[in-house]
């Protein structure tokens, strides 16, 4: 590098710097470029003034300007594409929630025509086709009472229908009962449940410990109904799939809700299953499904907790 050149560098760094605004130089590097760019420019016939020098700058300058703006101009366009593709995701998630919402909706007003329809064919057995085999057997009993005048073919073969009607009125009472507890209607959750145990655990060989407040009191139907149903279901779960010996039913009632607890001691739900449940990823039957979404539909709130050493499904509704 020549004498003239060195000189030069000095120079030009004061003259640039100084002015404030003139120049910005922001770093070590950038310094370095301005020097380079200038210092490759100056030849020392065409450049020996400062002024020839200042053109460069300008020429650096508005150069760099451009470059900034062009810069800007693209920031602008890539922030209003970004911000017409927030509104679409924004509005396409709303409508995904208003889609889940009606679904929900839709699911409880399913499952509370299916309760209307349970209650309704639970009657009809109970007071059609079970008033007509409660005439049979008192009709068959009659003839046995009268066996001694029939032959005893005719002996047996009343005797075999008797069997067979008591039978069928024994299948039609428990299935218009597992349908709709007529005690539900009539006495209210705890005691309908507190019968609904005692049946259960006969059937299944499963102990089940009630701890039910004797002054519950009354619930509006639906959420009675509901509550029932949410017990029913677990039970058959805990029979079906805990290998539990006990289970326990646990209500609570407070100022504002009502919870139902049912509890067993068995090896419980795999943790990956229940995460699928929770995250609504996964089907495996209706039970749990049904059980949410319809306590989640009457505004409730519903729960599993789940380990080796057991099950436990909560289930709250408001009292209104
Ligand atoms: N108390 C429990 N203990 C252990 N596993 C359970 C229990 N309850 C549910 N599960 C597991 O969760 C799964 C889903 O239960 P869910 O009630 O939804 O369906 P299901 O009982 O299989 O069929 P469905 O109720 O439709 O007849 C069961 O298949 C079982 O693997
Ligand atoms: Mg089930």
């Amino acid at each position: 590098m020549s004498k003239f050149e060195q000189t030069c560098h000095v120079q030009v760094v004061y003259k640039l710097l100084i002015p404030a605004h003139v120049v910005r130089c922001v770093c070590k590097e950038e310094l370095g470029g301005l020097m380079a760019t200038i210092s490759g420019n100056l030849l020392p016939d065409k450049s020996a003034n400062s002024f020839g020098i200042l053109d460069k700058v300008v020429a650096f300058r508005s150069k760099r300007l451009r470059a900034q703006e062009a810069l800007r101009s693209r920031h602008d366009a890539s922030e209003l594409l970004l911000k017409e593709r927030t509104a679409e995701l924004e509005k396409q998630v709303s409508q995904r929630y208003r889609a889940e919402e009606c679904l929900r909706e839709l699911t409880a007003r399913v499952l509370h025509l299916q309760d209307d329809e349970r209650r309704h064919i639970a009657r009809e057995l109970h007071d059609s086709a079970g008033q007509y085999l409660a005439a049979l057997q008192m009709n068959l009993s009659a003839l046995q009472r009268e066996s001694s005048t029939l032959a005893p073919l005719q002996a047996i073969r009343v005797a075999d229908s008797m069997e067979i009607v008591n039978c069928c009125i024994s299948e039609i009472r428990t299935l218009s009962y597992l349908m709709h507890p007529p005690l539900l209607d009539e006495v209210g959750l705890g005691a309908a449940l507190k019968g609904y145990a005692v049946g259960f655990a006969e059937r299944s060989g499963i102990r089940v410990d009630v701890d039910i407040p004797a002054d519950l009191g009354r619930l509006p139907s639906d959420t009675e109904t509901s509550l029932f149903r949410v017990v029913q279901q677990s039970l058959a779960n805990v029979h079906r799939h805990s290998g539990s010996h006990v289970a326990k039913i646990k209500i609570r009632r407070d100022a504002e809700q009502t919870t139902v607890e049912i509890g067993d001691e068995g090896r419980g739900i795999p943790p990956g299953l229940l995460q699928e449940f929770d995250d609504c990823i996964r089907l495996v039957g209706v039970g749990i499904a049904g059980m949410r979404e319809r306590i989640r539909g009457m505004k409730g709130r519903f729960s599993i907790r789940s380990s080796p050493q057991g099950t436990t499904v909560e289930a709250s509704l408001p009292n209104r």
